[in-house]
């Protein structure tokens, strides 16, 4: 146990008050120095490292809003959809409530995409990051499934057919599918059951696990320090003290720097919540607000627009695709084989691969082809800090025409994410499928294009103009 600190007799009240409970509770102080007084991050950060903060603020949204409405609310299946609507009517400031979360929600996924993009404009998944970057990406796959389960919940047409449509996905995995997807429903179709599980993964174990990655991940980032926009490690350059001299203490400078942004982001949230909350039927889809129905499928079923890009490539992936798959896999080979500087028994490794990969295209049906691309489209963001050779972090040092391919990846995705709103039609199936090319493409092909043409010179220490 530590040696209990006493203050000099008449020392102000306040340091009393603070120097008892540091002798009785010393590890929160120093989880409090480690953290936030004594993190010294680096001092060139801009404002796409404000994303993280407003991710965290959100997650407090929701778990403070999920509070409330589960007071009011039945997972039941005759009683969820009027349950909903009496929060929405009769509860005080109950549709407030029900508001904030539903556009919390996207408003979650909107701060995630950036926070992740800026994660790729400026290398943040390399050495030593991974880690950091791994849990990102899980906390990305798990508030999937929180969203997904969450939207089952008010039993509205959309909210039943949607779970209706990506649970019957599961059954086009071979030989389990089935089986697995009637694990999921509870059922054989979704029903009450469903409700019910949802609801219990919604409300308490996929948060729960949502909490534990959110720690790790920041864990691990104030274990390696955080990144900055010249991706430059600020921890080679220290002080006689050991501080790194471009670093500054995250309490007060970043502390302020958030509440700026934090004010910004809640003139949006508030604007959307009072006067748009549905957002055009990107927010609340119009056919939610039927209850459901499963002797009435609707038109057109899409799931909420945060959803939509995998969505495109799940349908993209046709029976003509296929064959394009297998295309694109027997070219990998040949140009793995040919060009590649590894050994013999790897490049037959490579061809015993890629035939058993060309016999299953064929064998399996194009539908689990497209769970596949759906589900890979994710899981590819995890292999992120192996694929990039690049001998710089940051787009400000990697050749100019990266930015662009950048931008052509961010307006890809768009269109993906548009398409996947909209119904099906032969014009935007083409359009999704090279979409999905190049959403591969980009990743598959990062170990050859990240090393191709100038680099800038890296500084030693960051670039920064006080203003
Ligand atoms: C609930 C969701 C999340 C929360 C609350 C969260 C929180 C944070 C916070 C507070 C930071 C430090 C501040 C900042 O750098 O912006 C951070 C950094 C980081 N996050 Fe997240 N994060 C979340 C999701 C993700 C996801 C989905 C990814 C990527 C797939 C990711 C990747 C990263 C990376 C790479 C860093 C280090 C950035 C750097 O140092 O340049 N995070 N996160």
């Amino acid at each position: 146990m530590a040696e209990f600190k006493e203050l000099p007799p008449g020392s102000p009240a306040t340091a009393q008050v603070t120097n008892w409970f540091e002798n009785r509770f010393p590890t929160a102080f120093d989880a409090y120095r480690v953290h936030m007084s004594e993190y010294y991050a680096p001092k060139n950060f801009n404002f796409w490292y404000i994303f993280g903060s407003l991710a965290l603020l959100v997650l407090v949204i929701q778990i403070v809003t999920g509070i409330f409405l589960v007071m009011h609310y039945k997972p039941d299946a005759s009683l969820a959809f009027a349950s909903v609507e009496y929060i929405m009517r009769d509860v005080p400031w109950g549709w407030l409530i029900r508001y904030m979360h539903s556009t919390g929600a996207s408003a979650f996924f909107v701060v995630v995409y950036l926070h992740m993009f800026r994660g790729l404009l400026y290398g943040s998944y390399r050495k030593p990051r991974e880690l950091v970057w791994i849990f990102g990406c899980a906390i990305f796959l798990v508030l999937m499934g929180e969203a997904f389960m969450g939207y089952l919940l008010p039993w509205g047409q959309m909210s039943y057919w949607g779970a209706q449509v990506i649970v019957n996905l599961f059954s086009a995995i071979p030989f389990v599918g089935p089986d697995l997807a009637l694990l999921i429903r509870g059922d054989f179709v979704v029903g009450d059951a469903t409700l019910n599980r949802f609801f219990s993964f919604h409300v308490i174990a996929v948060p729960l696990v949502l909490l534990g990655l959110v720690v790790a991940h920041l864990l691990a980032l104030h274990d390696v320090g955080s990144n900055n926009p010249d991706g430059v490690e600020i921890k080679a350059t220290k002080n006689d003290k050991g501080i790194p001299l471009d670093g500054i203490p995250f309490h007060p400078y970043y502390t302020v720097h958030d509440i700026f942004g934090v004010s910004v982001f809640l003139m949006v949230f508030s604007a959307i919540v009072f006067f748009a909350p549905e957002l055009g039927g990107y927010f609340l889809e119009y056919n939610n607000f039927i209850p459901a129905d499963p002797l009435v499928t609707p038109l057109h079923i899409a799931p909420v627009w945060y959803f939509t890009p995998f969505y495109s490539m799940l349908r993209a992936i046709t029976g003509e695709m296929v064959y394009v798959l297998m295309a694109c896999v027997v070219l990998g080979a040949v140009l793995g084989v040919a060009k590649a500087r590894i050994s013999g028994v790897l490049k037959m490794a490579v061809v015993g691969a890629a035939v058993v990969a060309v016999a299953l295209l064929w064998a399996i049906d194009a539908k689990f082809w497209g769970v596949v691309a759906m589900g890979g489209a994710v899981v590819i963001l995890f292999f992120l800090p192996w694929l990039d050779f690049s001998p710089v972090k940051s787009i400000r040092y990697r050749p100019d025409w990266v930015k662009w391919l950048y931008v052509v990846f961010v307006i890809n995705f768009l269109i993906l994410g548009y398409l996947g709103v909209q119904p099906p039609s032969p014009v935007g199936e083409r359009v999704s499928q090279v979409g999905t090319l190049f959403y591969f493409g980009f990743f598959l092909l990062m170990p050859w294009w990240s090393r191709l043409g100038e680099f800038k010179q890296v500084p030693s220490r960051v670039t920064f103009t006080p203003h």
